[in-house]
């Protein structure tokens, strides 16, 4: 019996030189925890489109299907902007969320003690902030129909739409809830329930399954342009927030920023139980391609290493072992090991990419 399988898609831009780190972690955890991972690696966004003209092809989307856990680097790039809207990078991944109907995005930002320096916040507002969102992530205004530009009169006009449906909301409103009573138990739910009839909805659904299924969990309603803004003024007033595919993308680097940097932050995207019980499952980190400095070994693989992490623990019951690898993160940031990314103006030289890793894996060694 192996752990598990696992569909690796690097990508593009950074995406393919962090997941080589990423493979070292994973070859660690074989050769000192007995993890045996069934790995198999295909190619989606700019570069599956380079290969075969469409930014990820039915035979990966099927294979996506059938494994247990899909990792993803990063997708997009420059080079594609020209490409047509149907086949641009994001499509591929856009394509794997809805496909694979993972509709509950989970998003934690949690600031290291290590980096409390690095946000662009006071110190003490974002020392040991840890909040997660969960953001919707197979429907509203990115799949809404209609949409597109069409042509009303002498000019374009572009639409796109905003829906929801009430077992959309509830599903993923018990993803937080479940989530919250492992955590400080806490919701707090954001929309725009005074300009828009789909927050309104949002607001009466998650307040419904709230009151019918998690009445021990504390819940608060906000609108998202507060949301914003408390996130910004106070963000540890939060635990679990929850919200709209949109808002969910919008707040989500806001609270990412928060931490210092975009390079640290995981996420896992989580559809409902397979036959084996393990939910349909993507991990990919929070940051992008960044094209302006792939293939120099700059990047910092941290969040796709905690990616991984969260893999361990919500695919493949490992809970010991994602927190070990945490662990790991952690003391490596707490010994001053650097990317770019994570330099002071003033401090030190940063390492690699690769560096980075095999510090990871030394400090892997020691924890085990
Ligand atoms: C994200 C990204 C994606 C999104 C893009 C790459 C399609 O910004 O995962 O947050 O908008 O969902
Ligand atoms: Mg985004």
């Amino acid at each position: 019996m192996t752990t598990g399988s696992l569909l690796i898609l690097a990508g593009d831009g950074i995406g393919p030189e962090v997941m080589v780190e990423v493979r070292k972690v994973i070859g660690w955890f074989g050769a000192n925890r007995g993890l045996d991972f069934d790995i198999s690696e295909d190619l989606v966004g700019g570069a599956a489109y380079d290969a075969h003209g469409t930014p990820l092809t039915d035979a990966t989307m099927a294979h996506a299907q059938e494994v247990d856990a899909v990792l993803l680097g990063a997708v997009g790039g420059p080079k594609y902007d020209v490409l047509d809207f149907s086949v641009k990078p994001e499509r591929g991944l856009l394509r794997l969320r809805k496909e694979m109907d993972l509709y509950a995005n989970l998003r934690p930002a949690q600031c290291f003690d290590a980096l409390a320096d690095f946000s662009s916040l006071k110190k003490d507002v974002v020392a040991g902030l840890n909040i997660m969102i969960v953001r919707e992530l197979t429907s509203g205004v990115y799949f809404g129909e209609p949409r597109g530009i069409i042509k009303e009169g002498n000019e374009r006009v572009g639409i796109n739409t905003q829906r929801y449906t009430e077992s959309e909301i509830a599903r993923v409103a018990r993803s937080a809830f479940e989530l919250a009573r492992r955590r400080d138990n806490r919701v707090c739910s954001m929309e725009k329930a005074n300009v828009m009839e789909s927050g309104v909805l949002w607001r009466d659904v998650v307040q419904e399954v709230h009151d019918a299924e998690y009445a021990d969990v504390e819940l608060s309603h906000m609108y998202a342009d507060a949301g914003a803004m408390q996130l910004t003024r106070w963000p540890k007033q939060f635990d679990v927030i929850v919200t709209d595919n949109l808002f969910g993308d919008l707040l989500s680097d806001l609270a990412a920023m928060l931490t210092g940097s975009l390079g640290m932050l995981p996420s896992a995207s989580l559809g409902a139980p397979m036959a084996n019980g393990r939910p349909k499952a993507l991990y990919e980190p929070v940051h992008g391609s960044a094209p302006d400095i792939a293939g120099q070994g700059k990047a910092n693989p941290i969040a796709c290493v905690l990616s991984f992490a969260m893999a361990l623990r919500y695919s493949f019951d490992k809970g010991d072992e994602a927190a070990m690898l945490e662990a790991a993160v952690e003391k490596v940031l707490a010994d001053g090991v650097r990317t770019a990314d994570l330099m002071q103006a003033d401090g030190g030289s940063p390492v690699s990419t690769s560096e980075m890793g095999d510090a990871i894996v030394a400090a892997l060694e020691t924890l085990n």
